[in-house]
């Protein structure tokens, strides 16, 4: 398994690009399926969650070329298979984002029940209720899930969700989208991810209003066709770059991002007293402010608040502000499985329920740290790059399917990072 060999206590100065969002590319790519005609995808990350997701759209008989790194062509003409198999579901949760497509076109879909992961059970009980209003048969067979539109087709309906989900969100636009009818989804995430999908899905010829908003509204239509779409920056990996260049007090410049997207996470930033500007609408200048960094609480919601999946980069940060700063997590139950290795490197963390008490300032030493997830990986990498001596993070693979060529990236303004790969003897 490879690992990252990181020396501390350089600060990161230069020019940082951002990549496609991962989290948008993964729908963007499912909802090729609902059409036989070709979808061109640019700007879309190479990272490990989308060559699983390539992989899944070509089990199950679509075509994907990639003329270029960042480029997918994807034609789903020849489906024969509707079936999402647990070795991929496993690897990764959005791939139930196939179960709406594949329901929507076809009729029927079958999904493996994704298990609990590092960050919690993340049932998708509401996304199958949804599949319910529209008039589908939700069945559990031996871990998998059927789903049968009667005739083969859904109906458009009233749903409403009792909590907020994006992949939920997600399938459902998807699905509704060639149903028969008017579909409304009710307190309906609000990402801005969830706005790319509906615009591609619109440039399909599908009939989304309200993406965006907790209430979006799907004309069903009865085919779709080809379509081209750029994927949005990556607006979680942009919060990691403001955070890795506050923590190590450096003054880095963000390009090719859209701060519009993160607001909540620059407001709370700049509370903590990081410089941010607002370069145009596609740059940002982050610097860290004098006299340093002071602690403030942060509780995470759906967007537009605080999002979750900054959770643990703040988390980072907050061991190197002065003060006292209360992490609250409300989306997922087990997300502080960094806040183990933080203590280990130096930090002051006590957590209880959902509910982490971070200490600051103390002073952060290099120490052989474990990656429990995607988000907990970027944590301990910013922590790293803010220690004194070596840190050896281990189980790396979690980074990789979400941060495209962190190592590349992080060493090019100025990080001293290698990656260590192991040979099998
Ligand atoms: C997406 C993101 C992930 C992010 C999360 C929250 C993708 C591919 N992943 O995950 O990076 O951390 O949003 O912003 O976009 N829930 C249920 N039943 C359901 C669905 C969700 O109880 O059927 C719960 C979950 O357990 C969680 C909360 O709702 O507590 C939000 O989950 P959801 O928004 O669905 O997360 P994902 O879409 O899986």
């Amino acid at each position: 398994m490879d690992k990252f060999l990181i020396r501390g206590g350089k600060p990161l100065n230069g020019t940082v690009k951002i990549s496609g969002a991962k989290n948008s590319a993964l729908p963007c790519l499912a909802a090729a399926l609902l059409t036989g005609e070709t979808v061109t995808l640019h700007n879309v990350p190479y990272v490990k969650d989308l060559i699983t997701q390539r992989r899944l759209l070509e089990d199950l008989g679509a075509t994907v070329l990639t003329p270029e790194l960042h480029t997918q062509k994807i034609k789903a003409a020849n489906i024969e298979i509707y079936e999402a198999p647990y070795e991929l579901v496993k690897t990764m949760r959005a791939s139930v984002l196939a179960l709406g497509p594949l329901l929507a076109r076809f009729g029927q879909a079958k999904v493996s029940l994704p298990g609990g992961c590092a960050i919690g059970t993340r049932p998708i009980d509401l996304h199958l209720k949804a599949f319910e209003r529209l008039g589908a048969t939700v069945s559990l067979e031996a871990g998998d899930v059927i789903a049968r539109a009667p005739k083969g087709r859904l109906t458009g309906a009233d749903t409403f969700f009792e909590k907020v989900s994006v992949t939920g969100t997600e399938n459902v636009m998807m699905a509704a989208s060639l149903a028969r009818g008017l579909t409304t989804i009710r307190n309906a995430a609000r990402e801005p991810e969830i706005e790319d999908l509906a615009e591609l899905l619109n440039k399909m010829g599908a009939k989304i209003s309200g993406a965006g908003t907790s209430e979006i509204e799907i004309e069903g239509v009865e085919d779709l066709g080809a379509a081209e779409h750029v994927i949005i920056p990556d607006r979680i990996e942009t919060g990691t770059f403001i955070v890795a260049a506050a923590i190590t007090g450096g003054e880095v410049e963000i390009e090719n991002c859209q701060p519009k997207h993160l607001q909540a996470v620059i407001e709370k930033l700049r509370e903590t007293g990081v410089e941010i500007e607002t370069r145009g609408a596609d740059k940002i200048f982050v610097k860290r402010g004098d006299p340093g960094l002071r602690s403030k609480d942060v509780t995470t919601e759906p967007h537009p608040l605080f999002p979750t999946d900054m959770q643990a980069q703040y988390m980072a940060l907050m061991t190197q502000a002065e003060g006292t700063a209360t992490i609250v997590e409300t989306i997922f139950e087990n997300r502080f499985m960094h806040a183990s290795e933080l203590v280990r490197m130096g930090a002051d963390i006590q957590i209880s329920g959902n509910t982490a008490i971070v200490k600051g300032k103390t002073k952060l030493t290099g120490a052989p740290v474990l990656a429990s997830d995607l988000r907990a990986s970027a944590s301990l990498v910013l922590a790293a790059l803010a220690a004194e001596g070596e840190t050896l993070i281990d189980r790396v693979y979690h980074i990789d399917r979400g941060y495209e060529t962190i190592v590349k990236k992080l060493s090019a303004i100025g990080a001293d990072i290698e990656r260590i790969t192991e040979n099998l003897k």
